[in-house]
């Protein structure tokens, strides 16, 4: 080729080259825009995204009058919705300085917000419900109260984000877009966790956690209650698991444990708000606190010291000592008696110190010894690899092995890593949290689904545990759990074909306010909230 021809060659195939990238762009931002003026439209800012939101013309505004009726099938229903009804009024009073009077088993006529399940339809299922708002009210119906109560958090996100204030707002139409919205959610088990036992977190901040989760629509919360920095509950027959075990914590800080008492009010305190308390007792692994109370659980009969450190894998339970299976049946039979959950977490994860066939041995036998008591086993990967456990077992799956749990059609929660792990930082740049399994960053944490990791039938929901090997304090832990918690609720709530990033990115963005007006100290992501 002369050189003149090449010359003419090249500059076209740049040109070529730089059209074709620029038009992928513009597409790419155009599509952005789009996404962005229908959110806009909708005026949905919902997270959890509905599966079905119908616009209608006019909006219903809140005034001083407006009244709260409640109405259920049975007068115990009606009781039950009417503390529904009182907590809606709680979240809506402060800011709008309105009374919301209940109304119990009164047909309304007008300015109302209804809360019933009469003729709430069975196929809602128990979490689903029924949204309208006309000018004259709303109506929101459901087959179980516990429906209502995931409804009323759709109408606190669809209230202008003022209504989250714990001030009196004035100058703010308290006004709600006329809408029909049907709601159901994907997968009945969307959790959190958070990990109490390498650092401690009082009763207060737990319950706290509890009430900003609820308005994302969780459902479980898991409290992973002893490790080997901690023992967190009080057994009654073993008074040194909190006294000694309880004593200290990551960095040699005083810890601390909940009474049975707290515990119980903990339990009441998120049943109040429909979400479930899951029990953990980690074993054989991650069990130094308890070694270091009672010297009968070790092979030479003296207690081990505590351990203040974040190494994980060098405990381990005596899996061929009965004494250790009547300490677990005591353990077991004390918390089930206090944790109404039909499940209880048994841990199994890193028992690096204890040899295969005797953690084979003894998770078989402990997950027995859970369902004595009444209670589903779950237990964390690798349990689905041991022989005696079977598909009465759930598996909690961190780790991308689950071949077992599949072979042996074991129903799961998909807490990866990689994805669901609230611990991990965003970036390199995050002061706390680890990064062993990669950075989280939001999108990330959003752009993900339970079915890349185990077949549908089998998949029970999504949990996103925070491990606190260094998150000390209430601030860090909601840094790290907000606004990814956000993201995992819409995972488990909605399903994957109407999901988007760049769609749930523009009502992410609309939520921060949301979340300032709550104090919820969360990470304001640069490329979420550019001017934070
Ligand atoms: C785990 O992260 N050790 C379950």
């Amino acid at each position: 080729m002369k050189s003149k021809n090449k010359k003419y060659l090249i500059i076209t195939l740049c040109i070529l080259v730089i059209s074709i990238v620029t038009l992928v762009f513009s597409n790419i931002k155009k599509e952005d825009e789009d996404l962005a003026v229908i959110a806009e439209k909708v005026n949905n800012t919902i997270i959890p995204k509905p599966l079905n939101y119908k616009e209608a013309e006019g909006k219903f505004t809140l005034n001083k009058d407006t009244k709260i009726y409640v109405k259920g099938n049975t007068e115990e229903e009606t009781t039950e919705i009417t503390k529904i009804a009182e907590y809606l009024k709680e979240k809506l009073s402060p800011s709008t300085g309105y009374e919301f009077t209940i109304v119990k088993n009164e047909v309304p006529s007008g300015n109302s917000i209804y809360l019933t399940t009469v003729e709430g339809k069975e196929e809602m299922g128990n979490e689903g419900y029924e949204l309208t708002t006309t000018v004259d009210g709303i109506i929101l119906k459901a087959y179980k109260p516990e429906g209502l109560f995931r409804g009323i958090q759709t109408i606190r996100q669809l209230l202008p984000a003022e209504i989250a204030k714990s001030n009196i707002v004035n100058n703010v139409e308290w006004s709600i877009p006329a809408s029909t919205i049907n709601d159901k959610p994907e997968y009945p088990y969307r959790g959190f966790m958070i990990d109490v036992a390498r650092h401690f977190f009082p009763e207060d901040v737990i319950k706290q956690q509890i009430d900003y989760a609820a308005q994302y629509k969780i459902n479980r919360l898991h409290l992973h209650l002893t490790d080997d920095q901690g023992w967190r509950i009080e057994i009654k027959k073993y008074p040194d698991l909190t006294l000694i075990g309880g004593s200290t914590q990551v960095g040699g800080g005083p810890g601390g444990y909940y009474t049975q008492e707290q515990f119980k009010s903990i339990v009441q305190y998120a049943a109040d708000r429909y979400i479930e308390i899951i029990p953990e007792v980690d074993m054989p692994g991650h069990t130094n606190a308890a070694l270091a109370s009672y010297g009968f659980l070790n092979p030479d009969g003296k207690k081990k010291p505590l351990y203040t450190g974040i190494d994980v894998g060098f405990s381990t339970l005596m899996t061929d000592n009965e004494k250790t299976y009547e300490f677990i049946e005591d353990v077991v039979k004390e918390i089930s008696a206090i944790s109404p959950s039909k499940y209880f977490h048994m841990g199994g994860d890193e028992a690096d110190s204890t040899k295969k066939e005797d953690y084979d041995y003894f998770v078989g036998r402990v997950s027995k010894i859970v369902q004595k008591y009444g209670k589903t086993p779950i237990g964390w990967d690798p349990i689905d690899t041991a022989p005696e456990i079977n598909s009465s077992t759930i598996l909690q799956n961190w780790k991308d092995s689950n071949e077992a749990a599949r072979e042996k059609n074991m129903n799961m929660i998909i807490s990866i890593a990689s994805k669901a792990y609230l611990d991990m930082k965003y970036n390199s740049a995050t002061p706390y949290g680890l990064d062993w399994a990669g950075y989280i960053p939001v999108e990330t944490a959003y752009n993900w689904d339970p079915t890349d990791y185990a077949p549908r039938n089998l998949v029970l929901g999504i949990e996103s545990p925070l491990w606190t090997e260094n998150i000390a304090t209430e601030d860090e832990m909601e840094f790290m759990i907000y606004p990814r918690l956000l993201g995992y609720s819409e995972i488990g709530w909605t399903p994957k074909s109407s999901r988007n990033w760049s769609e749930y990115k523009v009502r992410l963005e609309r939520q921060g306010p949301r979340m300032e007006n709550e104090g919820i100290n969360y990470y304001k992501d640069k490329s979420i909230w550019k001017n934070k």
